[in-house]
């Protein structure tokens, strides 16, 4: 174990790591260190370069708290979240396609079908509606649906706790024996992701910029199905090409439908403009041994 040089010091990395007893730390650890020396090997960074890019993720590192983590949205943005998403959820035809979960989740307080969610957040009325299904079309009573949401600014409730310590533009739902929901909330727009650390610098110096199309978040949970993570996109929206996260699936862009008053699909008498969206989700069978 001596005079290492970069023709030898690969192998001998790797067979420091092959007594490892775990069979998939081993596999894990070998790939680490193959896949990280190749892209040293294809960069050839200067000792300055190797430097900055300590000090890159120290930065990025630094910057993750309870409220932020800036790991998460440099795997979102380089597109790992999505290859992990993708490689986790090959599901069976008919199912509702899954999208990044992103940062902004807290389980969120249960309203009852038809409750308006906006609390203080002002905007479009949007009456949102939907079925939960099995993929072989079984409503799925009790299903519960979270829903989120950014606001008109593109900020979250979470973003502004300084301003307006309750929670708003989010809720959770149980479909009814038919597997339907529906609720009240107002339409969200695009939003830049948080860019004024870490990650906001590389996007910049790849000249990306840093923007989400509009969307609204669904978890969606029945016993003996998988999780759904998911997004309903707004058709049209200018970003929908070039989502920063790499999230958008052609299948989650939905129309949101205008209106201009008459009489909601709940009976209320509408004045102005306002927004309806519907989806029929579709769940999986959770076919994995634990479940
Ligand atoms: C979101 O849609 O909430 C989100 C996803 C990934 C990174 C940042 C935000
Ligand atoms: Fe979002």
């Amino acid at each position: 174990m001596r005079d290492f040089d970069e023709t030898t010091i690969t192998e001998a990395v790797l067979a420091s790591v092959h007594g490892a007893p775990d069979a998939r730390v081993r596999q894990v650890s070998e790939a680490l260190v193959r896949h990280l020396h190749a892209f040293i090997r294809e960069v050839e960074p200067t000792e300055a370069e190797w430097e900055w890019g300590i000090r890159f993720l120290t930065e990025t590192g630094r910057l993750c708290s309870d409220t932020r983590q800036e790991f998460i949205l440099l795997s979102d943005t380089l597109g790992v979240s999505m290859l992990v998403d993708s490689i986790n959820h090959r599901l069976p035809g008919g199912a509702t396609e899954t999208t990044v979960f992103g940062p902004f989740y807290v389980t969120p307080p249960h309203y009852p079908i038809g409750a308006n969610i906006k609390g203080h957040l002002n905007g479009w009325p949007l009456f949102v509606s939907g079925t939960v299904r099995s993929t072989e079309g079984r409503p799925l009573e009790g299903a519960t649906i979270d829903v989120w949401h950014a606001d008109r600014e593109g900020f979250y409730d979470l973003q502004n706790l300084d301003k307006h310590p309750e929670l708003a533009g989010r809720g959770r739902f149980y479909a009814d024996a038919k597997g339907c929901f529906h609720l009240w909330s107002i339409r969200p727009s695009p939003y830049p992701i948080p860019h004024d650390g870490s990650v906001g610098k590389m996007l910049k110096a790849q000249a990306r910029h840093p923007f989400r199309p509009e969307h609204i978040h669904f978890l969606i949970e029945a016993p003996g199905h998988r999780r759904l993570v998911t997004h309903l996109f707004a058709a049209g929206d200018e970003y929908l090409d070039s989502d920063v996260v790499f999230g958008v699936k052609e299948s989650l862009v939905r129309e949101y439908v205008r209106h201009s008053g008459g009489t909601a699909p709940d009976g209320q008498a509408m004045q102005g403009e306002w927004y309806s969206l519907h989806h029929d989700f579709s769940i999986a069978a959770d076919l994995s041994p634990s479940s």
